[in-house]
């Protein structure tokens, strides 16, 4: 079974409007409501390419049900703890008349500590022997840093793989309790070690550096560019192929999601690879987070060119 955490779930409310005019009332517009967080983009490609995959988080109890009834509409499992309150709101304002967007994120208040003990603690109860747990995306505030590594520390304790996808001091922290897996992009390797990142046999050095610090598989995403990925003493550069896009948002989510399904099949290095770039890609293709088509996953998987750095 494949977990995916969501600490952090957010509604994102996209209204449509011919054109905006500060001071004026919109009535009757078409607005979209759905719900937002990275372990619910990885949960759902998971899904999308056939696995057992359930969401492991945190769910306010006021309207956490926008949630629980899109994962039970997608036959992916859950198990939340409930924390007081509505959902955090993110709210895009599309215009149709010259397709500028303006966003608002709501402000979330923080949580107490006691919450971040509560969680870990739920989620410890959680993890079974040979299960993967994906640790991804941003924590609540009042969280502390080492969140992500108090959680991969333990699972290492009761025999879980554990893959860590995240940024700034979460992400910094949780790579010294050593994840099985990480999947840092160009930003987020930059923010980690600090400098400025350039070319692959750089980028293959700083990936190095995550396997002296004892992380066994790093998958370095590149967007367009497509992978560089580590284990042992494999340095694999992987192409992305040219593929009509429409939407990048998520596309590491997805990648993350290709990764998770090789491990649990058995895949070799190489083809995990071949799976995580197109599963990257795939959804590259398509609107909305999370969505990725099976079919054109195995397609993809035969025009990525994998060469030794
Ligand atoms: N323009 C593109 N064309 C083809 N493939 C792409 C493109 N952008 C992304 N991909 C695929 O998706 C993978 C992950 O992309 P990227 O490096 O942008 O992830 P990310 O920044 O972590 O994204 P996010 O955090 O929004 O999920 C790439 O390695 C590549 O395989
Ligand atoms: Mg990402």
């Amino acid at each position: 079974m494949i977990w995916c955490t969501l600490l952090n779930p957010a509604l994102d409310v996209i209204c449509k409007v011919n054109e905006l005019h500060g001071g004026k009332t919109y009535l009757d517009s078409e607005c979209l409501q759905t719900p937002a967080g990275k372990g619910l983009n990885v949960a759902r490609a998971i899904r999308a390419l056939g696995e057992e995959v359930g969401v492991h988080g945190l769910l306010p109890e006021y309207d956490g049900r926008r949630i629980t009834a899109v994962l039970d509409g997608s036959g992916i499992q859950h198990h939340f703890l409930s924390i007081p309150g509505g959902m955090r709101i993110n709210t895009t304002i599309l215009e149709e008349s010259n397709g500028n967007s303006t966003h608002i994120s709501a402000a979330s208040t923080p949580f107490p500590s006691r919450m971040q003990y509560d969680y870990t603690a739920f989620a410890f109860q959680h993890m079974q022997q040979g299960d993967y747990w994906c640790f991804s995306g941003s924590l609540p505030k009042g969280f502390a840093d080492d969140t992500y590594a108090a959680l991969i520390e333990r699972g290492a304790d009761a025999g879980i793989t554990t893959m860590l996808d995240s940024r700034g001091p979460a992400f910094k922290r949780g790579v010294r309790a050593r994840p099985l897996m990480i999947k840092p992009n160009m930003s987020e390797l930059e923010e980690f070690f600090g400098e400025p990142v350039q070319g692959v046999h750089h980028i293959a050095l700083k990936g190095k550096r995550f396997l002296d610090m004892g992380v066994a598989y790093v998958f370095i995403s590149l967007g367009a560019d497509g992978m560089i990925a580590l284990h042992k003493n494999d340095c694999l550069l992987c192409s992305a192929p040219g593929v009509p896009v429409r939407d990048t948002v998520g596309c590491g989510d997805a990648m993350v999601a290709g990764v998770l399904v090789a491990f649990r099949r058995r895949f070799s290095f190489s083809e995990t690879c071949r799976m995580a770039v197109a599963c990257g890609s795939a959804k590259a293709m398509q609107n909305g987070p999370g969505v990725i088509d099976g079919t054109t996953v195995w397609q993809l998987m035969e025009e990525i060119s994998v060469t030794a750095v």
